[in-house]
């Protein structure tokens, strides 16, 4: 496995195998962090459109792409996956043979963008994957009435505190109308409603900032615009590869897929997720909840 400090990717060989890259042909990837899934399929002879809204994913992947001399079977376009149809269409790419979607965030992007995406470290609350995305953590934490906050940690996150967690935030901002300004401030606020034994606190805070930073970067709804598009660019036995790391992410490529199947647009090549065996998870923690989902243009 190539172990990168940007990002390693999770699932390598499965993708690669699962989308049966053929030389010559066109392949879109949704998401191209640091370009390992990518990279990977360019060495097989594919020719790759590497989408991204991070413009610090899109800045270090092209000079990663001059340095592997990759250049000229790579497109790299900063932009956001809900308009995949739009960018392949102005890229050239409006017939492909495989579409990977690899969700959520980088490794670069929890571990050293700076942008509050991690409760181990103290940053302003931002979770912007795109600097030119509107909303921010901060304004979701400050601003979202009592009940929204308690249904996007219900939901999103599927954690029993939710009303305690939302009723903690509503306190905090009333005290003298402070504002909860960084990742730090906003874990003492979820961990002042935890009792002193709970279990698993890092568990619940983990699973509040993905709730959120799911919310912020309304990841959600452009998974569910972009599935319906992918599938319009794929040739007739072309491939889409999803890999999930939420359970509500999973749950509409599953049904997805399974809507597609019926209505004779796809084939499921996965009847179950494939997930990270013993070895890959012991090298990248990140793969452990990777869920793996593959289905074929009829
Ligand atoms: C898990 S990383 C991909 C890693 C990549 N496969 C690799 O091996 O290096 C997910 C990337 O997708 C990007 N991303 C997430 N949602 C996106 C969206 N709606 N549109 C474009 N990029 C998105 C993130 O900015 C991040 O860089």
């Amino acid at each position: 496995m190539i172990l990168n400090s940007f990002h390693t990717p999770v699932l390598l060989t499965k993708v690669l195998d699962l989308l049966s890259i053929v030389p010559g042909k066109k392949y879109i990837d949704a998401t191209l962090g640091g370009g390992g899934h990518s990279l990977e399929i360019i060495k097989r002879g594919g020719k790759v459109l590497g989408i991204d809204q991070d413009e610090e994913a899109i800045t270090y992947v092209k000079k990663r792409a001059r340095e592997e001399n990759i250049n000229r079977n790579l497109i790299i376009c900063e932009g956001n996956f809900r308009n995949i149809e739009k960018i392949a269409r102005e890229n050239g790419f409006e017939r492909v043979d495989g579409i990977l979607f690899d969700l959520g965030v980088s490794s670069f992007q929890i571990d050293s963008s700076g942008r509050g995406f991690s409760f181990h470290k103290d940053e302003e609350l931002d979770m912007r994957m795109s600097k030119k995305g509107k909303t921010t953590a901060y304004d979701v934490i400050n601003h979202y009435r009592s009940e929204r906050l308690y249904e996007l940690f219900a939901q999103n996150a599927e954690e029993l505190n939710s009303r305690a967690i939302a009723d903690a935030v509503i306190r905090a901002r009333s005290i003298k109308k402070s504002e909860i300004r960084t990742t730090k401030e906003l874990s003492e606020i979820i961990e002042s409603v935890l009792k002193k034994e709970h279990p698993n606190k890092t568990a619940t805070l983990a699973r509040i900032f993905q709730a959120l930073r799911i919310e912020v970067n309304g990841e959600l709804e452009a998974l569910k615009e972009a599935l319906g598009d992918a599938i319009n660019l794929l040739n007739p036995n072309g491939r889409i590869a999803v890999i999930s790391f939420h359970s509500l992410e999973d749950r509409i490529v599953k049904r997805f897929f399974k809507r597609e199947e019926e209505g004779g647009r796809l084939e499921i090549v996965t009847k179950r997720p494939i997930q990270a065996d013993y070895n890959e998870v012991k090298q990248n923690k990140r793969a452990h909840s990777a869920k793996l989902r593959v289905a074929q243009k009829i």
